[in-house]
């Protein structure tokens, strides 16, 4: 019996996991959590180990906490399929995703980080999530779908909105499923407007994804039908903002929390695509991802029963010591072979490549205006969900 008491609703918690994750990482490597009935597994090794078995840690019954179960089978995203369906819509979409296309986002991620960055020249206190981190991979995506720009802040407070939390009943709650409806809402009129007017949009994912072609049941190939676009584009519109605003807010917080290191990085701007890996190690902007388990599975000498909800703490999992020498340091000079913050195996982010353009260019963007900054005191804001980390609002004033 353990006295270790974690769950990912618990705010105070929330503030900072580590000391409790690193307890259960050796004390209770395979946790048990009676009163919301899961498991957690905090070990960077068995992470690695259950994000690749999917036959025994299956994805389909979803993959948040407060919306796994039984019954939860037949999303259109395939981050809730296993294979062989994961399989077909993931080759399906990374055709879609190609270097090629990532890459002409380049220019456009700087345009955008240096745009907003100048916008706020002048001012000795701005909120660097609100004003910066949370527009930057909105505009982004944005782009890359096919949402027009006059359409986007909108969506951009509604996805805010689908992770609105209930101290009750965490993110099944009636704000957060409102904000969910419209989303739908807007992106199969969309999907429709595309389909109407092709000649309106550019080469963007809707467009890709209109012409693209799955094999059906009966082995005929088929194009998508609206649900399926709707749901692709959902789930890239959702994954792609709420975690790299994430990564951008804690970049903001950890470097002035290490002003020598920031240093550096102003120095030498080479440095900021290993610093972003290791931002990415040190607080994960996506820590906590549920698996149903399909059939009983032993690990450490403790029987998971089929059935049962299994949380990965990829979090943890970048601070074990036993991946990761002095894990708790944070060091921009890390060699860091690899990590299991974009998940690991099938399911591996999709959108990894262009996360890290992101974080790269909008900290070299930061660090070549802002060489300095401080916290103001009182002036960050957590945003607690029981899936992604992060805060909604850091103040920082330049001297
Ligand atoms: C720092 C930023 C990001 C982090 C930390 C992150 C993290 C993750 C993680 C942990 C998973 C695996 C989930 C699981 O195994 O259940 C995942 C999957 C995914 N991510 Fe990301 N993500 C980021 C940015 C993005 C971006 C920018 C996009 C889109 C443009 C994106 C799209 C996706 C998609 C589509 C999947 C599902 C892949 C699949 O099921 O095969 N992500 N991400």
């Amino acid at each position: 019996m353990t006295d270790i008491y974690w769950d990912p609703y618990d705010t105070e918690i929330d503030d900072n996991p580590h000391p409790v994750w690193k307890r259960m990482r050796t004390e209770a490597p395979v946790y048990r959590n009676d009163r919301f009935d899961f498991w957690a597994l905090s070990r960077f090794e068995d992470i690695e180990k259950a994000s690749k078995d999917t036959a025994t840690f299956s994805s389909t019954h979803g993959t948040v906490l407060e919306m796994m179960g039984p019954g939860m089978i037949g999303s259109n995203q395939m981050i809730f399929m296993d294979p062989p369906e994961h399989t077909m819509y993931r080759s399906l979409v990374s055709r879609a995703f190609t270097p090629r296309r990532m890459a002409l986002l380049d220019d456009y991620v700087r345009d955008v980080c240096a745009e907003l960055l100048d916008g706020l020249a002048g001012r000795s206190e701005f909120d660097y999530v609100q004003d910066f981190a949370t527009q930057v991979p909105s505009m982004v995506i944005s782009r890359l779908v096919g949402v027009p720009e006059s359409e986007r802040e909108e969506q951009r407070e509604n996805i805010d909105t689908m992770f609105h939390i209930d101290p009750e009943q965490g993110m099944i709650n009636d704000i957060a499923f409102m904000a969910r409806i419209r989303v739908h809402e807007y992106l199969m009129d969309l999907v429709h407007r595309h389909r109407e007017h092709p000649d309106v949009f550019g080469d963007d994912m809707i467009k890709v994804l209109l012409g693209a072609e799955v094999t059906g049941e009966d082995g005929e190939l088929r194009s998508l039908n609206d649900d399926e676009l709707v749901q692709f584009t959902l789930l890239l519109y959702v994954a792609g903002t709420e975690t790299v605003m994430r990564l951008l807010g804690n970049a903001a917080v950890v470097l002035a929390q290490h002003p020598d290191q920031r240093a550096e990085l102003v120095a030498d701007p080479s440095l900021i695509p290993n610093a972003v890996e290791e931002l990415l190690r040190y607080e994960a902007p996506s820590p906590v991802n549920g698996r149903w388990v399909l059939k009983d599975v032993e690990l450490h000498g403790t029987k998971i029963p089929a059935g049962s909800k299994v949380l990965l703490l990829t979090g943890s999992a970048g601070r074990d010591a036993d991946a990761f020498p002095d894990a708790d340091a944070f060091d921009i000079h890390r060699d860091i072979k690899k990590h299991v913050t974009f998940g690991y195996g099938i399911h591996f982010c999709l959108g990894a490549s262009l996360a890290r353009t992101e974080g790269r260019i909008a900290l070299e963007e930061t660090l070549k205006r802002l060489p300095n900054w401080e916290i103001v005191d009182g002036k960050t804001v957590r945003q607690h969900t029981s899936t992604v980390r992060g805060y909604s609002e850091v103040g920082v004033r330049v001297p």
